[in-house]
């Protein structure tokens, strides 16, 4: 991220210059002032090299062969009305250079003009851009937040961890491995993250690699030319290069086929693909999201998972918690999905009275927040009014004292549990003192 108060390494200076000689000399004046500068000699060479966000700035002769200095001003700025371009002009170009600074640019030099005076205004619009940049970084920040938060509910410890992981790596280029039972959110995380990174335009592609015969995954993935094997009758493109430039999915990760594994780490590594029954190799830029329900870990010790591909899958990885792990995220969650099945369905949302909030509360949820959801919605549709525990296993009404110690006592046995029964790390999690938890586990006949 570039810094407020100092200009940014990262910036560089683009000159646009046909007279080889004016080239170069700018070039090295800015060189010497420590800035990373390039220089092209057409219009044409340089539009490519500008997109969205250029990470520097542009200084343009006026005059050109081909597309005209003022021409690309209006081109770039069209694109990115915040972009500096600053004009070299030549004798007797005023008007032009008025007309450039009307159209948008930043300032103009005329020419012949010193080194230093060259470095000043390059500085200057540095300065500028740093400071664009910074703003705009900001704000797709806190719009990235806005999105996380309106996607992923819930507001216990671990669910923030887990907006501010996807926070963190969304916008970048970093393969993710995600883990979590059923329901937890995996596939919902998957998308998230595509959607929030600058490749959301281009394809999310996902694949369940539990879900194919082994013969098929491989081309499936990779594709095939025509003719490749017996049944293959037209070229077929894989699903890793239809996610080029984009996200690709790989859910169930564990079930890739050993022989499967072997190829996707190669493609991992050296980010080309090869069709079956080619040989050519095609360049690909995907990221890859792997998800999975199983310890990958554990799975590759006992040479069920191939550990280089479970190292390399593994860089970053979101950890998503069981529902019964952090229970006070029930009633939210549950709100937000009756809320959500009253719309769909044009029914009235219903009361939840507080015996089907304990029972909520109580109820361990195997299926994570699908169940969860699935509960919202049949409570919405009639169709269902007990959860989890038959409600005769608590046919008196609990006072708010007893409702209270029922949820503290629900939630430092999953504490408990998730620390292996470790009293300091538990003790940590849920900020009590040792003694206090030591006194709670004693009286709701808790095993540590
Ligand atoms: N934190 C959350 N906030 C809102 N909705 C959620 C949250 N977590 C999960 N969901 C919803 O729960 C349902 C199940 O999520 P998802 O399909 O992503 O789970 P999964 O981990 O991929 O499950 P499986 O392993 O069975 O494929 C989806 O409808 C998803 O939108
Ligand atoms: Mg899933």
């Amino acid at each position: 991220m570039t810094s407020l108060s100092s200009q940014s390494p990262d910036l560089k200076v683009l000159i646009v210059e046909d007279d080889p000689n004016v080239r170069l000399g700018c070039e090295q004046a800015i060189q010497l002032a420590g800035i990373p500068v390039e220089g092209v000699a057409s219009a044409e060479a340089a539009l490519p090299m500008i997109g969205q966000d250029f990470p520097g700035i542009l200084i343009t002769d006026m005059r050109l062969p081909g597309m005209n200095g003022l021409e690309l001003l209006k081109n770039v700025i069209l694109n990115d009305p915040a972009l500096p371009v600053i004009m070299i002009t030549g004798h007797g170009d005023v008007t032009l250079a008025v007309e450039a600074m009307r159209a948008g640019a930043y300032d103009f030099i005329p020419k012949p003009f010193s080194p230093e005076h060259l470095v000043e205004v390059v500085r200057r619009a540095l300065e500028k851009r740093s400071l664009t940049l910074e703003v705009e970084s900001l704000r797709r920040r806190l719009a990235h937040r806005e999105a996380i938060e309106a996607r992923l509910i819930g507001r216990s410890p671990q669910i923030e961890k887990v907006r501010r992981l996807l926070l963190d790596v969304a916008d970048t280029a970093v393969d993710v491995l995600i883990l979590g039972e059923t329901g937890t959110g995996k596939e919902m995380v998957a998308r998230c993250l595509h959607d929030l990174s600058s490749r959301h335009a281009a394809n999310y592609v996902a694949l369940n690699c539990g879900g194919l015969p082994d013969n098929l995954i491989d081309s499936e993935l990779f594709g095939h030319e025509a003719g490749a094997f017996t049944g293959a009758q037209k070229r077929r493109i894989g699903k890793i290069e239809h996610a080029n430039g984009g996200t690709l999915f790989l859910d169930e990760v564990e079930s890739m086929p050993m022989a499967v594994q072997i190829k996707l780490l190669r493609v991992l590594q050296e980010r080309v693909i090869e069709r079956l029954g080619s040989n050519q190799l095609i360049p690909v830029a995907c990221r890859v999201i792997a998800a999975t329900k199983e310890n990958l870990k554990d799975l590759s010790d006992k040479q069920r998972f191939r550990a280089d591909l479970y190292y390399r899958l593994n860089v970053v990885t979101i950890d998503l918690p069981a529902l019964r792990d952090r229970r006070e995220d029930i009633p939210l969650l549950f709100e937000h999905f009756m809320l959500h099945a009253a719309q769909q369905h044009g029914r009235p949302l219903p009361e939840v009275s507080r015996e089907q909030l304990q029972q909520l509360m109580a109820h361990d949820w195997p299926g994570n927040v699908r169940e969860l959801r699935n509960a919202a919605e049949c409570l919405v549709l009639g169709l269902r009014r007990d959860f989890g525990r038959a409600s005769t296993a608590e046919p008196r009404e609990q006072s708010l004292a007893e409702a209270v110690e029922n949820f503290e006592r629900s939630l430092i046995a999953a504490e408990l549990r998730r620390q292996n029964g470790n009293l300091a790390r538990s003790s940590e999690a849920l900020r009590i003192p040792k003694t206090t938890l030591h006194d709670k586990i004693r009286k709701y006949g808790l095993q540590a």
